[in-house]
């Protein structure tokens, strides 16, 4: 039976820690503020973009959720964008992706001014990331990074393996477990024979978007399984793990839903903290 590394827990406990430095900043006249633009109808981010104000709201961050047509222009938008880079009282500004096909996705994100990048996509905080320099790192590595750390799983000299390539999570976990000495493989839908590089996984990252993608068959007796994704199946939300076989081999596994996506959101908030913080200086 696996350790289960419990987001909801461990959420939880750095979210009393980020509302002392929330009323610590204010003592000091600081406010802290998070602006989000979701562009269109997306129901997948509709529903991530009202947790992330609901985060804000436990915490007394300022949020404000700026919603936009499908059919906003590129100008439009990066206008929008100016005009927050401007707001003192922002503190973080978030895009929610996927954008509209018609936008181009790294020219919006490229608008954000570095200091602001709270979900640290911008190119200046990637490449800081990718050139060993603090930067401002994305939300989801960073929280899969705490969770590994929270539950001393050892990471030094380790095997890794994540499966996807994304901007979002594969390209910039790859790199923080890289950091952290582990010998890192990213896979992704063109490798060849995948379980022949999972079974040596210590740790195995799971960010592919199906669900039940990671089987038992496939994982190395008491690795680290952590599993990004979100997925619907008849209603409910499910993970890319077969947890519930998984869980029996596994040396510590995140659960879906509270796992994960608990630490995402507390990421996004800390980040947004941390620019109120270098503001305030
Ligand atoms: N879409 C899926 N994950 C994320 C994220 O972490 N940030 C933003 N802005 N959009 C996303």
């Amino acid at each position: 039976m696996a350790i289960i590394l419990d987001g909801k827990i461990m959420a939880a406990e750095l979210m009393e820690g980020l509302k002392a430095r929330v009323d610590a900043l204010k003592e000091k006249n600081v406010s802290v503020g998070l602006a989000v633009i979701l562009v269109g109808e997306d129901p997948a981010s509709q529903v991530y973009v009202r947790n992330k104000g609901k985060a804000c709201e436990e915490l007394g961050i300022l949020s404000e959720t700026i919603r936009l047509p499908e059919n906003t222009t590129q100008k439009e938008l990066e206008n929008l964008i100016d005009k927050l880079n401007q707001d003192d009282r922002m503190d973080g500004i978030l895009v929610q992706l996927p954008l509209p096909r018609h936008l181009d996705e790294a020219a919006v994100l490229r608008k954000i001014i570095p200091e602001k990048d709270v979900d640290g996509f911008h190119i200046e905080n990637a490449g800081k990331l990718f050139t060993g320099q603090t930067g401002v790192t994305a939300c989801t590595p960073k929280g899969i990074m705490h969770m590994l750390k929270k539950g001393n799983v050892p990471l030094s000299g380790k095997e890794a393996v994540v499966i996807g390539r994304s901007n979002i999570v594969g390209k910039p976990i790859a790199m923080l477990l890289l950091n952290e000495n582990c010998t890192v493989t990213i896979c992704h839908s063109r490798t060849q024979d995948l379980a022949a590089h999972t079974k040596n996984a210590d740790i195995l990252v799971a960010a592919v978007g199906k669900a039940k993608f990671v089987t038992a068959d496939m994982v190395k007796p008491g690795a680290a399984v952590i599993d990004v994704g979100i997925n619907r199946v008849d209603g409910k939300v499910v993970g890319d793990v077969d947890y519930a076989e998984v869980e029996k081999i596994a040396g510590y596994i995140t659960p879906v839903p509270g796992g994960v996506g608990k630490m995402t959101i507390g990421m996004l908030t800390e980040n947004t903290i941390e620019s109120a913080e270098r503001k305030a200086q």
